[in-house]
C-alpha cells in the first residue's frame, strides 16, 4: 500500500460561487477543496496549514474509520485541540475500505463557509466491484448562504426567535447561479458573467456508462437530484455496495454519498439538465443547475427544455421509500449481531435554553456541562405530535460510556419542534463506525411491535441515516473501534445548536497518543514530552 500526500493551506478568499461575491474559506484557494484519491489500504497524509489570521480550524474525514488513529478524526473539542492561526498539523490515517467519502471542517460553521470536499478510495488490485462502467465522475452538492458565518453563528447563539432561513443558492461542484438585483450588479457585488459561476458540465460520450459519485455537504437542505430523461441505478451508499435499483430521482441528505450508474443513451444531438432541488423544507431556493453535455455538442449549449423541478418537497413517503429500498448487495451482506446489549433511545426535540433555541437528544443539548446523559427519555408519556415542552432541557457534554465490542441499538425518535404541526428531517452521522439500518417507521416507536419489523436479512451498513418527520429510525452497531466519537445531526446549524452526543468505547485500548495532538498554540511546547 502506498502513501498519498497532500499539502493544504487553508485561507480566506473572495469567491463568487453563484456570481455573488463573498468571503469564503478555501483549501489552496479552492472551494470545494481538492479531491483526495487513494486506494484501499493506503495511508493518507494531509499537511494542513492554517493561514487564516483570526480563526482556528479542524478537518474531519467523514466515513473514514480511523482505526488506531482516533486522534486524527478531526473533531475540534472531541478528538483534538483546534489548529490555530499559523500552525501546521499533519493528519495521517489509513483508508481501510474502498468507497466514496467526504471531508469537511468540524469547527464552528466552517462547512457553511466552504471547507469541504471528496475522498475517493478505489478498490484493491484484483478486486472487482459488483457493477461495471466506462468512466468515473463526481458531483458534490452544497447550499450557499450570502450572509457571513459569524453573523449566522451569533444569531443562532444569542438571539431568541432568530433563524437563518433558506439558502440563496444550490451549488453543483461549487457552481450556482444567483439572480442578482440591479443594485447588486451596479455595486459590483454580483456579476453574472464571472467565469467562477458558469455552470458545471459533465461531458459524456454517447452509449457509454458513467459511474457518478454524488455527495452532499449541505448546511441545511435535504436535496433531490436528477439528470433529465436519464435513469440512475444506485450501486453504492456511504462505501457499501447496494442491491442495485433504478430511480429517476435521488434524494440525498447532508453527509450521505451515493454512486449511481448512468448510461448516455438519449438523443445525443442535444444537452440535458442536471438539477438539484430542496426537499423536506418548503423551498425558497432556486433549482441548482448543471449540464449533462453530449459530446460533441458545445458544453454550454443550454438544453432546449425547462429545468426539472423535482418531486414535491413534502412528499416524505417517497423519501422513506427510497431509504427502504437501500439494501446491502446480495454478494456483500454482512449480517448484524442478532441481539444487542444495550438500547439507547434518543428523543429529538427543539428546545429553549435560557431563552435561546437549541436542539436536543433526550433533552440534553451538546454544550458545556458534565451531567451523565440518559439512555432514554420518558417517551411513553411524551406527545411527539405536540409542541416541544422545553422545560427540562439542559446543556450537557457528558459522554455515553459503551462497553468495548458490545452491540448497541440506537432508536432515533422524532417529534414536533417548538412550532405547531412541524417536525424536521435530521440526517444522523456516526464517527468511527458504520451501523446497520434495521428499520424506519412513522409515529412513536413501539418496542414490542416495531422490533419485529427489523431487517436482519440484508440491512445496509452506512455512516449517515435520515430521521424523518414524526418518525423513528433504528440502527445497530458494534462498538469495536477504541476512541471517543461523535454521533450527531449532520445539518451544520443543528449540530451547532447542540444536536449530537459523544460516546466512548475502549479508550483504555487507545495506544500512545502522538505528541502532535497534545495541546495547541504556544502552550503545546510546554506540555509535550
Ligand atoms: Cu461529516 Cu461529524 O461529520
Ligand atoms: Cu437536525
Amino acid at each position: 500500500a502506498g502513501t498519498q500526500f497532500y499539502d493544504w493551506e487553508v485561507r480566506y478568499a473572495y469567491k463568487s460561487p453563484d456570481c455573488y461575491k463573498k468571503l469564503g474559506m478555501t483549501i489552496n484557494g479552492e472551494s470545494p477543496g481538492p479531491t483526495i484519491y487513494a486506494q484501499q489500504g493506503d495511508t493518507v497524509v494531509v499537511k494542513l496549514t492554517n493561514s487564516m489570521t483570526t480563526e482556528n480550524v479542524a478537518v474531519h474525514w467523514h466515513g473514514i474509520r480511523q482505526h488506531e488513529t482516533p486522534w486524527y478524526d478531526g473533531t475540534e473539542g472531541v478528538t483534538q485541540c483546534a489548529i490555530m492561526p499559523g500552525d501546521t498539523f499533519n493528519y495521517t490515517f489509513v483508508v481501510d475500505r474502498s468507497g466514496t467519502y467526504l471531508y469537511h471542517a468540524h469547527y464552528g460553521l466552517q462547512i457553511t463557509a466552504g471547507l469541504y470536499g471528496f475522498i475517493i478510495v478505489s478498490v484493491p488490485n484484483g478486486f472487482s466491484e459488483p457493477f461495471v462502467y466506462d468512466y468515473d465522475g463526481s458531483i458534490i452538492l452544497k447550499d450557499l448562504y450570502h450572509s457571513s458565518t459569524y453573523e449566522q453563528a451569533t444569531n443562532l447563539s444569542f438571539k431568541a426567535n432568530s433563524w437563518i432561513g433558506e439558502p440563496q443558492s444550490l451549488l453543483i461542484n461549487g457552481r450556482g447561479r444567483f439572480n442578482c438585483s440591479a443594485s447588486e450588479v451596479n455595486s459590483g457585488v454580483c456579476n453574472a458573467t464571472n467565469p467562477e459561476c458558469s455552470p458545471y458540465f459533465l461531458t459524456v460520450v454517447p452509449e457509454k456508462t458513467y459511474r457518478l459519485r454524488i455527495g452532499s455537504l449541505t448546511s441545511l437542505s435535504a436535496l433531490s437530484f436528477e439528470i433529465e430523461d436519464h435513469n440512475m441505478t444506485v450501486v453504492e451508499a456511504d462505501g457499501s455496495f447496494v442491491e442495485p435499483f433504478v430511480t429517476k430521482n435521488l434524494y440525498i441528505n447532508s453527509g450521505e454519498t451515493y454512486s449511481v450508474l448512468v448510461k448516455a443513451d438519449q438523443n445525443s444531438s442535444r444537452n440535458y439538465w442536471i438539477t438539484t432541488n430542496v426537499v423536506s423544507r418548503e423551498p425558497s431556493t432556486p433549482t441548482g443547475l448543471a449540464i449533462f453535455n453530449y459530446n460533441p455538442n458545445y458544453h454550454y449549449k443550454f438544453p432546449p427544455t425547462e429545468p426539472t423541478t423535482g418531486p414535491l418537497w413534502n412528499d416524505t413517503d417517497s423519501q422513506l421509500d427510497q431509504s427502504q429500498a437501500i439494501k446491502a448487495h446480495h454478494d456483500f451482506v454482512q449480517a448484524p449481531p442478532p441481539i444487542s446489549d444495550r438500547v439507547i433511545v434518543l428523543l429529538n426535540t427543539q428546545n429553549l435554553i435560557n431563552g435561546y433555541p437549541h436542539w436536543s437528544a433526550n433533552n440534553r443539548s451538546l454544550t458545556f456541562d458534565q451531567n451523565p446523559p440518559p439512555d432514554t427519555y420518558d417517551i411513553e408519556n411524551y406527545d411527539i405530535y405536540d409542541v416541544s415542552e422545553n422545560k427540562n432541557a439542559i446543556s450537557s457534554n457528558a459522554i455515553y460510556r459503551i462497553g468495548f465490542n458490545t452491540t448497541v441499538d440506537i432508536i432515533l425518535q422524532n417529534a414536533n419542534t417548538m412550532k405547531a404541526n412541524h417536525s424536521e428531517t435530521h440526517p444522523w452521522h456516526m464517527h468511527g463506525h458504520e451501523f446497520w439500518i434495521l428499520g424506519y417507521g412513522s409515529g412513536k416507536f413501539d418496542k414490542v411491535h416495531d422490533t419485529k419489523s427489523y431487517n436482519f436479512i440484508n440491512p445496509i451498513m452506512r455512516n449517515t441515516v435520515p430521521l424523518y418527520p414524526y418518525g423513528w429510525t433504528a440502527l445497530r452497531f458494534r462498538a469495536d473501534n477504541p476512541g471517543v466519537w461523535l454521533f450527531h445531526c449532520h445539518i451544520e446549524f443543528h449540530f451547532y445548536m447542540g444536536m449530537g452526543i459523544v460516546f466512548e468505547a475502549g479508550v483504555e485500548k487507545v495506544g500512545t497518543l502522538p505528541t502532535s495532538i497534545m495541546g495547541c498554540g504556544k502552550t503545546k511546547d510546554m506540555i509535550r514530552p
